[in-house]
């Protein structure tokens, strides 16, 4: 990954949001990581643990409380209207629920063409039309689509859609928040192999959030492990997999099923008990102390911090220290 660009550098976001009594939710509570041009960065965890959020916060939808996001080299606190009008053009997001986010009174062909108005205004009705097909074969539908209504579409036909619509203004970044999810299981792959595809083709570069481990590990580079709203474990797919460290990540992962019963950390397997704790009222030192089964008293006051156990690989755990 040396030689690879970097897309976005993120430095201790922190996104937090106002919660009922006075609280606060912390949702996203001080990640780090870089995006490299080209590659699909994974984000798994658990529901709740903060990955819409650090994607949202990615794109601007949401304004982070705290820290740093760089694009492309460039505080995006700094932009300018034009760094700010290229920049969302340039990043796009699809969704989990294609249904919810197309508007069932537009064509489809409307619904992909909205973002050219904004970003290519001076292109014609027909260089539009031509667009339309052009992104509408891309994700394998003809142009007689372009006539017909969401509700007329099939579940992963709609998230062809949602794919084709973000495509359509060219985009070089696209968050994909469980984009499968939605759909059966049977045209998962499909759509899988869809984003790889054009990933491929259009040089796309993906954060990928799914709870699905074996999808993330099947299409992720690298792959960043979150839990209540910290990052606990970041590397490449083969190091996360193969020798994950962080006691979550272990436990995470050994619900997956293993064709190898005999890589080594699963004979430490971990199993997750209780709760996940709020994200209004997180324990205090890691995180995870209260679920953790080799935590120690040094867990419950003093936040781990992020270190590099090999090249590339990072992980958050006192018991790394041993
Ligand atoms: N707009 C918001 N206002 C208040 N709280 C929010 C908001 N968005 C998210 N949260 C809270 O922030 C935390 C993280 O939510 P987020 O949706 O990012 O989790 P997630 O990892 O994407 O979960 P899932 O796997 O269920 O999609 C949750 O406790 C959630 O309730
Ligand atoms: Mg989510």
């Amino acid at each position: 990954m040396e030689d690879k660009k970097v897309l976005f550098e993120v430095k201790d976001l922190k996104m937090y949001f106002p919660a009922r009594g006075g609280k606060t939710v912390k949702a996203v509570d001080g990640v780090s990581f870089n995006i490299y041009e080209g590659e699909t960065f994974g984000v798994v965890g658990e529901s709740g643990c903060g990955k819409t959020t650090v994607g949202r916060t990615l794109l601007g939808v949401y304004q982070a409380t705290a820290g740093d996001i760089i694009y492309k080299g460039k505080n995006v606190r700094d932009f300018n209207g034009d760094d700010k009008m290229s920049f969302s053009k340039n990043c796009q997001m699809i969704f989990q629920d294609p249904a919810a986010c197309l508007d069932p009174r537009m064509s489809i062909g409307t619904i992909v063409s909205e973002g050219l108005n904004v970003h290519y205004k001076s292109m014609t009705r027909e260089q539009k039309e031509e667009r339309v097909n052009q992104v509408l074969s891309y994700v394998g539908l003809t142009s007689d689509y372009a006539s017909r209504f969401a509700h007329e579409l099939s579940g992963g036909q709609r998230q062809r859609i949602g794919i084709a619509r973000a495509l359509a203004i060219e985009p070089s970044f696209i968050v994909c928040d469980e984009p499968i999810a939605a759909l059966d299981v049977s045209i998962q792959a499909q759509v899988v192999n869809l984003l790889t595809r054009l990933q491929k083709e259009l040089g796309l570069t993906y954060m990928f959030i799914s709870h699905d481990l074996s999808m993330v590990r099947h299409i992720s580079d690298r792959i960043a492990v979150m839990y209540l709203g910290s990052l606990v474990e970041l590397g490449d797919n083969k190091s996360i997999y193969g020798h994950p460290v962080h006691p979550y990540t272990q436990a995470l992962f050994s619900a997956i099923p293993e064709p190898d019963p005999y890589h080594s950390w699963l004979k430490n397997r971990v199993h997750l008990q209780g709760e996940i704790p709020s994200p209004i009222n997180a324990p205090a030192g890691c995180k995870f102390c209260t679920r953790c089964p080799k935590a120690t008293d040094r867990c419950k006051v003093e936040a781990p911090a992020l270190r590099e156990v090999e090249p590339g690989h990072y992980a958050a755990c006192h018991m790394l220290d041993i």
